[in-house]
């Protein structure tokens, strides 16, 4: 039977923005394991100081500290500019996007999400090159035709040595297919607006070149030009993407966690890790093409929040990526039975693009008898449910964010959610949530090991 394409219904507030049921990780539902609601109480004065330091420190736009709570609206300005980069790309069949870390999983993790849905129309394919794999590249570059291929070099810094090399590989490539005037209107970089290689080599050579703002840190940065420019060449509608961040960031505006989404769950892990013991944070979307979102996650959530505080000790739960149904026949026996350490949220949807009836012939009836009417949807929406039952029954602390549906909208409420609530912890905990001194370390002793200045 062919699939039935779900039809647009008319919208209500539950058709277009996300919800959170937070009920089985408070104490109240599941137990002693849970927060205590009286513990979310008392800690109503820091959530209020918290909500003011971030409120604070947001003022400013582009220019603020944290930057990255405005893009919704400080990109506007910016959105033409990238829009009509975006149209050329459109020419070509095939576009790579290098970049790493927060260059690079934001960007691969919409694009994967969007993959099936809401796109205005189709767009060259986009190929990621981040981890280094010899391999891997060589045999992209064996399967692409140069002259239909664009390159976009993404880097902040502009000189990080896994985009740096790899672009440079590319490069030589389109140079020696295409000559190097034709080559260069095939490369576009997005890097910080004055400094780096990058921003140095887009001067000297003419080429393409789009800002990351200064303020903006990778992970936090894939509602910069870093996504937006990839994203709206491969056809996902990025002002629908701002919109959802908007969205979620007017529901967000209070001082109090029983107002502020954002708030509470940041109220709530925070607790969990603090007052529970909850070291393992376990984000398990029950949608397939949210998997690279759990990437994105974990990055955002481990960089931002795995620091050390003023007084030595250590801050942040581990971020651990799982997906429904897969990890079900995966991890799960270790999720119910082993240390009781961790907390769920799982991201449940609410329509798909695509209704899947399951055929049911005489052969599989008598097995099956339960499948009869029933379309794959309802089969996973099952396995959602009897995990999350299971969960919630061993007295796991557990949280579930709907989302209505998978939208460039829905997926922009998504990443200002996730941001917002990674701030908020941060500031709880009383570290930068913005900064990542020891990946910096990694990248400098990784340049004096190519220098010969350190060995094994
Ligand atoms: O979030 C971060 O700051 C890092 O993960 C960076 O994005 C990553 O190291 C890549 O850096 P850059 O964009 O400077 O190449």
């Amino acid at each position: 039977m062919t699939p039935h394409q779900n039809k647009p219904a008319v919208s209500s507030p539950a058709d277009i923005l996300l919800s959170i049921d937070a009920r089985s990780a408070y104490a109240d539902a599941i137990g002693g394991e849970g927060v205590a609601r009286a513990d979310v109480d008392a800690l109503s004065a820091e959530l209020a100081r918290a909500h003011a330091l971030m409120t604070e420190r947001r003022r400013g736009g582009l220019e603020a500290e944290y930057a990255c709570l405005n893009l919704h609206d400080a990109m506007q300005e910016s959105l033409p500019a990238i829009e009509s980069d975006a149209e050329r790309l459109r020419a070509f069949t095939d576009v790579i996007v290098i970049g790493i870390g927060g260059s690079n999983l934001g960007v691969m993790a919409v694009a994967q999400a969007l993959a099936y849905g809401d796109r205005k129309n189709a767009g060259p394919r986009l190929h990621f090159v981040d981890n280094i794999d010899p391999d891997y590249l060589h045999d992209l570059l064996a399967t692409l035709r140069a002259e239909a291929t664009a390159v976009i070099a993404v880097s902040k810094s502009g000189g990080t040595i896994e985009t740096a090399t790899q672009y440079l590989v590319i490069r030589e490539w389109l140079e020696r297919t295409r000559g190097r005037d034709a080559a260069r209107a095939q490369q576009w970089v997005v890097t910080d607006p004055q400094q780096g290689w990058l921003r140095a080599l887009s001067r000297t050579e003419g080429l393409r070149a789009l800002p990351v703002p200064p303020k903006v840190g990778g992970r936090y940065s894939v509602l910069t030009a870093v996504g937006l420019l990839p994203l709206a060449a491969s056809g996902v509608d990025v002002r629908a993407l701002l919109a959802g961040a908007r969205t979620n960031a007017a529901r967000c505006e209070s001082p109090r966690a029983s107002d502020n989404p954002a708030l509470e769950l940041a109220a709530l892990y925070y607790l969990l890790d603090v007052r529970k013991d909850k070291r393992l944070s376990i984000l398990m979307p029950y949608v397939h093409s949210l998997r690279l979102f759990g990437d994105w996650y974990r990055q955002l959530w481990a960089e931002s929040l795995g620091k050390r505080r003023t007084d030595g000790t250590p801050a942040g739960t581990l971020p651990v990526t799982a997906v429904g149904a897969i990890d079900q026949h995966s991890q799960l026996q270790m999720y119910l039975e082993s240390r009781r350490d961790k907390v769920f949220t799982f991201l449940a949807l609410g329509r798909w693009t695509h209704e899947v009836p399951i055929p049911l012939p005489e052969s599989a009836r008598a097995t099956f008898p339960y499948l009869a009417g029933k379309r794959l949807n309802d089969v996973l929406a099952a396995e959602f449910l009897a995990t999350r039952q299971v969960i919630t029954d061993y007295g796991h602390p557990n949280l579930t964010i709907h989302l209505p549906r998978l939208t460039a909208d829905v997926l922009g409420q998504l990443i200002d959610l996730y941001q917002r609530v990674t701030v908020y912890a941060g500031i709880l905990y009383g570290i930068n949530p913005l900064d990542q001194p020891a990946v910096e370390s990694g990248k400098r002793l990784a340049v004096q090991y190519l220098q010969g200045a350190k060995q094994t």
